[in-house]
């Protein structure tokens, strides 16, 4: 029988092969994170996120014009974005102490984005203003709550090697790192090997979609896409409903594949499958939804927590990211996730 709010087994294990990555994830986490040298349980787990800055660029509209075409849109505006940090400015308003590595530009923008994250609590002495270069912009259509968005990256390129390379003490130093995809591969495989030296968990949101190297996926310990994107990191038809199975045979227990609205699906140690399903909430924009769960799936892991109860969580704060407007709008802090899990309901400060 389901539990409301539960993960529920939904297939039994699939074969007896098991997974070929040498970091497993949860031995290395109980060793790793959650706790402080007297063994006792840390709330304020330290994320470092390495990713991508932008500012969104948002319009508003009842129709998306067809190409060629041109329709009037209802109000335009502009919100602080990016995956990077979006996670970060999730992880922070958590809980976590959070360290963001990433580039903006020399300009207004870059200025503003900055000081946003400091605000927001996010440590930036990683963050670098790059001369020459203009800051990351997101153009993001909103239309009936869903969007659709094209990302100019400017800066985030300047998220190179060397830059992750300056902050590996930032990396040793946490207890998880999160990562995404809107800055260069390489970086990202640089901050992969980094943690991986020093033992620390990665989270992987692999988005934007792009096929990865099994070397990166093996210096992974949770990897989080939606469907779409797995289906690309499976060098699947894009059209093709993604077949999770196939990573489960390699990675059992590492994935977590989110599906909108209906929640997630995870994947045991023994390849079962289970669904946590969606919280129904009343949607406003889905902006910054997945960069929520990301987020929240990552302070649980750096709590010590397991998968079944990171992605309850993950999924409750995603769903009430989605009931404000704007990437950062609508994500939530840790007191309110815990009353919407307690009452089914989120109040309002
Ligand atoms: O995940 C949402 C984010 O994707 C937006 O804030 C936008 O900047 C793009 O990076």
């Amino acid at each position: 029988m389901m539990e409301i709010g539960r993960g529920v087994l939904i297939e039994p294990r699939l074969t007896d092969q098991r997974s070929t990555s040498p970091f497993r994830l949860w031995g290395l986490l109980y060793v790793r994170t959650g706790k402080d040298e007297e063994g006792q349980r840390v709330n304020r787990p330290k994320i470092t996120v390495i990713g991508s800055i932008n500012m969104d660029l948002v319009t508003e509209t009842s129709r998306v014009p067809d190409l060629g075409e041109t329709v009037l849109g209802t109000r335009f505006s502009t919100h602080p974005g990016g995956k990077g940090a979006n996670q970060a400015v999730a992880c922070a308003r958590l809980g976590a102490d959070v360290t963001m590595v990433g580039c903006v530009g020399d300009d207004p923008f870059g200025k503003e984005l900055r000081e946003n994250l400091r605000k927001q609590g996010v440590a930036v002495s990683h963050v670098d203003s790059v001369s020459g270069e203009a800051t990351g912009v997101a153009s993001i259509v909103v239309e009936q709550g869903d969007n659709s968005i094209i990302v100019v990256p400017g800066a985030n390129h300047a998220v190179t090697p060397e830059k992750v390379g300056q902050a590996e003490e930032a990396i040793r130093e946490a207890d998880v790192v999160l990562l995404q995809l809107e800055i260069p591969i390489d970086a990202v495989a640089e901050a992969v090997g980094i943690a991986r030296r020093h033992q620390v968990p990665v989270v992987l949101n692999p988005a934007p979609a792009m096929e990865l190297s099994r070397e990166l996926l093996d210096g992974v310990s949770i990897l989080t896409p939606n469907e779409y994107e797995l289906a690309v990191l499976l060098g699947q038809d894009k059209e093709q409903e993604a077949d999770f199975r196939r990573m489960l045979a390699v990675y059992p227990g590492q994935v977590v594949m989110t599906k909108g609205g209906e929640g997630a699906f995870y994947t045991g140690e023994e390849q079962q499958v289970f669904h946590q399903p969606g919280f129904p909430v009343e949607v406003v924009d889905t902006t910054g939804a997945g960069d929520t769960f990301n987020a929240a799936l990552a302070l649980k892991v750096g709590q010590g927590e397991g998968l079944a109860e990171a992605v309850r969580y993950a999924t409750a704060a995603s769903a009430l990211s989605v009931t404000r407007f704007g990437a950062q709008g609508g994500m939530p802090h840790a007191v309110q996730v815990e009353a919407f899990l307690r009452r089914g309901e989120w109040e309002c400060p």
